[in-house]
């Protein structure tokens, strides 16, 4: 732990100005960078308008951003606000505001280039005629297409063709973990 803390300590007393101290806190989720992460949903926030952000910082602590019961992740943030001076938002702002902007978070590859190219056995739009039962995916939002993932694993949407069994189920095992879809759906949405 107290390693942990001198290497974040050295390398924040590294950027441009002078981090306010509460600022230690928010490292551990948004990153030393305020990069953000891909893996827990949080968002980059260095380099981000320090209007904006005040204004965020200052509606988690009122309540008025993620207060809402289903707003998981929201909450997780609103808490961390509480404590929050109006100086220390202030400073946060400003502080975050000048520090260079993010760049695209590293994604990890979980799985070869080739293995989403299967899909395409099927799902190739120039290969499907108008009756296929088999929908075109490119392009699609990326939200949409993990939700649709995710519900094929855990078995929230199946449904059979023709009485043959809903390929889909097969092919998305339980084994791909949440990352693995999400590295799915990035790319063919980009697609
Ligand atoms: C426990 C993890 C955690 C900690 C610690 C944390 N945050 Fe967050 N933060 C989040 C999550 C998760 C979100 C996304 C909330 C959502 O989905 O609406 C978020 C969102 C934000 C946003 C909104 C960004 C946008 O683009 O709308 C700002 C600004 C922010 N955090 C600043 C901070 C600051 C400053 C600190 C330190 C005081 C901090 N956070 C500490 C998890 C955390
Ligand atoms: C053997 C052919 C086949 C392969 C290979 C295949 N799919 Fe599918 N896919 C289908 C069919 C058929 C459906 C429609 C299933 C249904 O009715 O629910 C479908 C549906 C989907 C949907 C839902 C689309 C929507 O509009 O709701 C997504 C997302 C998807 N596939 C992604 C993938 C991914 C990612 C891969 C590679 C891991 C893949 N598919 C491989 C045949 C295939």
């Amino acid at each position: 732990m107290c390693l942990f803390l001198t290497a974040v300590i050295t390398s924040l007393a590294l950027a441009e100005g002078e981090p306010p101290s509460v600022y230690i806190v928010c490292v551990s989720c948004h990153g030393e960078e305020g990069e953000g992460s891909p893996v827990i949903p949080v968002p980059p926030i260095a380099g981000q308008h320090a209007g904006y952000l005040r204004g965020q910082l200052l509606a988690f602590r009122s309540g008025d951003r993620g207060d809402h019961l289903a707003d998981t992740w929201g909450r997780q943030m609103a808490l961390m606000t509480k404590p929050l001076t109006d100086t220390d938002i202030d400073r946060l702002a400003l502080f975050l505001a000048e520090q260079p902007r993010w760049v695209r978070a590293e994604q990890p590859q979980l799985l070869e280039d080739n293995d989403k190219r299967a899909c395409m056995t099927c799902h190739d739009p120039a290969n499907t005629s108008a009756e296929s039962t088999t929908p075109i995916i490119a392009g699609m939002p990326e939200a949409y297409l993990y939700r649709q993932l995710v519900h094929y694993r855990d078995g929230i949407r199946s449904a059979s063709i023709d009485g043959a069994p809903n390929p889909m189920s097969a092919l998305i095992t339980t084994d791909m973990t949440d990352l693995m879809l999400q590295e799915l759906a990035r790319f063919f949405s980009g697609l």
